[in-house]
């Protein structure tokens, strides 16, 4: 059986709980000033919550709205309730808003080596259309480097 969640939108009290999932995520995870900064941007910040009587937090993804075009910034699931369609679930609802609101893409980048990212991007139907060099930290022990983002995008309305 498949989880059920709600969408909540992030608060400032959310950020610790927020940043714990983000920590045991990511190896260069946001900091809670990232996730206070798109609070104070308004941007769409969400708290993805089982729907259940505990509401343990499961998740939170950030979109970045810009004139005709949304931007993925974020999205993180809790490594216990990964590959059960939640980030493709939640991804596909915000493109469903995204759709109401007239946003004609969604574009997003991510790190060349996050394998399990792009094959759910792809599945959803995202394309790569270039690539930035360079754009991430990558910092591996004592050694920094850095490494490309693949950037990719999803049409949601074709302009006639
Ligand atoms: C990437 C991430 C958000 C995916 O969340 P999720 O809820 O587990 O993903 P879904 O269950 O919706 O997966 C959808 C599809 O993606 C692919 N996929 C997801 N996890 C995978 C894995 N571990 N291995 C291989 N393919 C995977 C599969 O095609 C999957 O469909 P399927 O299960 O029917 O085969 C999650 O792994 C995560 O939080 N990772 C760390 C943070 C991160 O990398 N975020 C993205 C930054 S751009």
């Amino acid at each position: 059986m498949s989880i059920n969640f709600q969408f909540k939108v992030m608060h400032d009290s959310d950020i610790g709980n927020v940043h714990k999932i983000e920590a045991e995520s990511h190896l260069h995870p946001w900091s809670e000033k990232n996730f206070l900064d798109c609070i104070v941007q308004k941007y769409w910040n969400y708290v993805l919550l089982e729907d259940s009587p505990s509401n343990q937090r499961i998740g939170h993804c950030i979109i970045m709205p810009g004139v005709e075009e949304l931007h993925l910034l974020n999205i993180t699931i809790h490594p216990h309730f990964r590959r059960q369609h939640i980030a493709s679930r939640a991804l596909m609802s915000l493109e469903e808003i995204g759709i109401k609101h007239h946003y004609l893409k969604m574009l997003l980048e991510v790190r060349r080596s996050n394998d399990v990212a792009i094959k759910m991007y792809e599945k959803l139907g995202y394309q790569f259309i270039g690539a930035r060099r360079d754009y991430y930290p990558l910092v591996k022990g004592d050694t920094f480097s850095r490494e490309d983002a693949l950037v990719m995008e999803k049409i949601l309305k074709e302009i006639k």
